[in-house]
């Protein structure tokens, strides 16, 4: 790999390229494991990282792990009800303690190396000859802690010592899209019930899955459904731009479904004014929520290397429907298609990356200028230790 020493921003110098386009990040960017240790480190290892849903976990010793960056973290709830979160590593010699994604343990988590036990709260309460070594402190010694907030029915940790403010980095990304604080709380998130959950493994990097994210000049050419539920989209328009702007359903509409036959009841807080509209938020670096009358769709990503990408997408409706065994599936299929779709999109622009063609970047058309808003914030957030372009 070339680095420049150099921290000069790819974008500050040959950001305008004309009047209609700028440039998007290079392509290494894309493609260098280096640049994916820095995201790692300045992003998802010290922003809030939205993590699990908490209704998972639901009962004590329901445990969950998750990779976040380079380092992997066990969620679980205690004997008292609430949500805890450790390093998933045993302070004895550094096994890691649970491999499994999810499961369940009785009162206390074990390391399979030499049997050091923490109890649900992360204290050391028992080792082989622990009694014969008074002078280990069993909190000391107990398991790392790592930052855990709930909000929106979900878990969201920090591995930063010192965590940014939750309300400023997380909650004002819905309220600087929809203008209002109150607006995201009508949907009522956290009480709503899974109706479906789709994992999907995108063979791209996680940069490519948020620029799609926030564009629409997509919309004509690859989600057919989508724009005959939203007609607005089918112009390019990043309506999910626009504060406070929900794309209206088409007149025929009468439902976010796959054929735009008839949803579910409006969520019972969700106003007239928000009713018959989509709204999309990004909340960085991984997060994306659709909100529409009747559901909400949430989307987890982890970024697992510079050219993959999990993405965990749940679907979550009010629970008399899930209860009630109500066939959720037209719904579901409106936005499987559309992750399929783009993630389709994004893979096949993945291996562009690495390609002399891509040495330089490509270019962003005005209806994707906002793009680079994010690949600002994101230089940013590398400072001045990011590797430069590759010439
Ligand atoms: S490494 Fe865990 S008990 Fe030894
Ligand atoms: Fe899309």
């Amino acid at each position: 790999m070339t680095t420049t020493p150099a921290p000069e921003s790819p974008l500050s110098t040959a950001h305008q390229i004309s009047p209609s386009l700028i440039a998007t990040l290079p392509g290494n960017y894309y493609t260098d494991p280096e640049i994916f240790r820095q995201e790692s480190e300045h992003l998802f290892e010290s922003m809030w990282f939205c993590a699990v849903r908490s209704a998972d976990l639901d009962k004590p010793g329901a445990f969950r792990t998750v990779q976040i960056g380079r380092e992997n973290v066990i969620i679980n709830r205690t004997r008292k009800g609430e949500l805890r979160a450790f390093l998933n590593i045993c302070r004895h010699r550094g096994a890691r303690l649970c491999m499994e994604e999810s499961g369940e343990v009785k009162r206390s988590l074990q390391c399979p190396y030499h049997a050091w036990t923490y109890d649900l709260d992360g204290k050391l309460v028992a080792a082989p000859n622990l009694i014969k070594m008074p002078d280990v402190d069993r909190v000391e010694y107990g398991l790392i802690k790592v930052h855990l907030r709930e909000w929106l029915g979900y878990a969201w940790v920090c591995l930063a010592d010192e965590p940014p403010s939750f309300e400023d980095a997380v909650m004002y990304a819905a309220v600087e899209r929809l203008g209002d604080p109150a607006a995201i709380e009508q949907y009522g998130t956290e009480n709503l019930a899974l109706g479906k959950r789709i994992v999907y493994d995108v063979k791209a990097n996680w940069k490519l899955i948020v620029e799609n994210f926030m564009e629409c000049y997509h919309c004509a050419t690859i989600h057919p459904e989508l724009t005959d539920v939203l007609p607005e989209f089918a112009d390019g328009y990043a309506a999910q731009y626009y504060v406070g702007h929900g794309a209206e359903f088409g007149e025929e509409i009468k439902g976010f479904t796959v054929d735009g036959s008839e949803g579910f009841a409006k969520l019972p807080s969700v106003s007239d004014d928000q009713d018959r509209r989509y709204y999309a938020i990004t909340v960085k670096p991984t997060v994306f929520i659709n909100l529409v009358p009747d559901h909400v769709i949430m989307h987890r990503m982890f970024p697992m290397a510079e050219d993959r990408t999990i993405v965990e997408c749940d679907w979550l409706y009010a629970p008399e429907v899930v209860e009630s065994g109500a066939d959720v599936s037209k719904s579901v299929e409106l936005f499987h298609r559309v992750n399929e779709q783009d993630f389709e999109a994004c893979e096949r622009t993945q291996p562009a990356m690495a390609s002399r063609a891509y040495r330089k970047g490509g270019v962003l058309v005005p209806n994707e200028h906002h793009i680079g808003i994010f690949h600002e914030w994101l230089l940013e957030k590398l400072g001045g230790s990011h590797a430069g372009p590759v010439h």
